[in-house]
């Protein structure tokens, strides 16, 4: 099975950015504990991280005859992004909604995803545990 796993913006800045809220390590420290945790063993993952919603949108075009699931954490696009809600519906992928951080306990602006809707499942407030959720989901309704 393959599944991308997609990073929206100031992801890339995990590690630095807001550590009381983020944690402390890096995207790349992340995706690689992703990659050798034992419920990835029979997946294919990819991993891409932008800050341009245009090189996501366009990257998720590019997958759409490729992969079986997309996991993303589209960062704040997550909630005012319709072209990238529309890019999901487009392409018809099956898709899982991921955030580090408490969305429902920050500002009110944070709790509006306009991607959640387009989502079999949204999970939030676990940090890094939150993609192994995500692909535990894909795991058992396969
Ligand atoms: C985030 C939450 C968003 O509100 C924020 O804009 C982010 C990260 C999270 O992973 O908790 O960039 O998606």
């Amino acid at each position: 099975m393959n599944i991308t796993i997609v990073n929206g913006p100031n992801l890339n800045l995990l590690g630095e950015r807001e550590p009381e809220i983020y944690g402390s390590e890096s995207l790349s420290e992340i995706n690689s504990w992703i990659e050798n945790h034992e419920v990835c063993t029979s997946l294919t993952l990819e991993f891409f991280q932008s800050n341009s919603e245009g090189a996501i949108i366009d990257f998720i075009h590019s997958k759409r005859r490729d992969i079986d699931y997309l996991i993303i954490n589209p960062g704040a696009l997550t909630h005012y992004s319709y072209a990238l809600r529309d890019a999901i519906v487009a392409t018809q992928l099956k898709a899982i909604e991921v955030h580090l951080s408490d969305i429902h306990n920050r500002e009110n602006f944070r709790k509006i995803s306009v991607i959640k809707g387009v989502c079999l499942a949204q999970y939030y407030g676990k940090g890094k545990h939150g993609y192994i959720t995500a692909i535990k989901h894909i795991l058992e309704k396969k």
